[in-house]
């Protein structure tokens, strides 16, 4: 059976959007898979650094995955610096890399970029710990000698790269890395936010995943739509309201909801209300579980130290290995 591994950085609440671009399928691989989920607290490092925060958030992550039904029986779910083997084994990744792989990386590229057409350095607010992010991912995967990545679209380049890093590691030292793939989902590629974009805490558009009732509805009928009257036909594709209804509600419904849009006589507001219930019915029951969880973080804490421990067995094993192929 395929090991598949996801992580998720503790960067902020988590919002619908991580739910359906990853915390969704990923539960849904572990179901099939004998998968690892961790929180990515060292690469939240990054751009957290609040200690309190970075806590705080790391909770909620792990909070998350319980509340949707990961079954700590079955699924390793643990923090990413539970096992720092993994950060040995970024060094020794490293060498072998080589820079200009890292050069090309779209998030790094990106900020060079704004950096440019801002007049500034181009490396102007860009940390060492950014520039090698791809390393630390790479190691996150080869450490546990995971061989499915379920990822979107934004990253897919960072298993390119860890792909590129175990055959490198391999035709330098002999098959000690196993060699990863991604998996894309080219249906839960992109989801919009309140005002179209993609949603993402950096737009502030997001839908937070665990908000009462009555902040979910609030969120909801905030979404922008265009100015068309109640009566006038709508074309539900490129629909905000459309586009996440159609991930949340079943497929009848979704059909029901469609052919409504086509054919006039649906305000947005209507459709907007149809969205808040069905959000409101998929986070109840998960809602409830995850107040439980970050009220008594003993059981957390429970599940993620018996998962840091299986997860450091792992990178150690790996480790082992790599410290013995290059001659240390
Ligand atoms: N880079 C991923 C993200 O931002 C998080 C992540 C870190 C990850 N290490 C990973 C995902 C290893 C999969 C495998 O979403």
């Amino acid at each position: 059976m395929a090991i598949s591994i996801t992580g998720m950085r503790p960067t902020g609440t988590p919002h619908l959007g991580n739910y359906l671009g990853m915390l969704r399928p990923a539960l849904a691989l572990a179901r099939e898979h004998e998968a690892l989920c961790f929180i990515a607290d060292l690469h939240a490092l990054i751009d957290v650094r609040d200690p309190g925060a970075l806590r705080a958030h790391t909770r909620e992550i792990g909070a998350v995955w319980l509340a949707f039904g990961l079954d700590p029986q079955r699924t390793v779910l643990y923090r990413q610096s539970a096992a720092p083997e993994v950060c040995e084994v970024v060094w020794l990744v490293s060498c072998v890399t080589a820079k200009g792989t890292l050069n090309r990386a779209h998030a790094y590229k990106a900020l060079l970029e704004a950096n440019r057409r801002a007049g500034r350095d181009p490396d102007a607010g860009v940390s060492a710990g950014l520039f090698g992010y791809p390393l630390l991912m790479a190691a996150d995967i080869l450490a546990m000698g995971a061989e499915i990545v379920p990822v979107g679209r934004d990253q897919r380049q960072h298993v390119e790269v860890a792909r590129e890093i175990a055959r490198a590691f391999n035709a330098a030292y002999g098959d000690v890395l196993r060699v990863p793939e991604a998996v894309v989902d080219e249906r839960v590629m992109t989801v919009p936010g309140l005002d179209g974009r993609k949603m993402s805490k950096s737009y502030g558009n997001v839908i937070p995943l665990m908000a009462e009732p009555d902040e979910l509805r609030r969120c909801v009928m905030r979404i922008v739509t265009d100015s068309r009257p109640p009566e006038e036909p709508k074309d539900p594709v490129g629909d905000t309201i459309f586009e996440l209804y159609r991930e949340l509600a079943p497929d009848d419904a979704v059909l029901r909801l469609r052919e409504r849009y086509l054919a006039g006589g649906l305000g947005y507001g209507e459709a907007k209300q149809g969205l808040f219930e069905v959000l409101e019915e998929v986070m109840r029951a998960p809602r409830a579980r995850y107040r439980e969880l970050m009220a008594d973080p003993g059981e957390l804490e429970r599940v993620l130290a018996a998962g840091g421990e299986v997860a450091r067995a792992r990178a150690d094993a790996t480790l082992r290995r790599m410290r013995e192929a290059v001659g240390l």
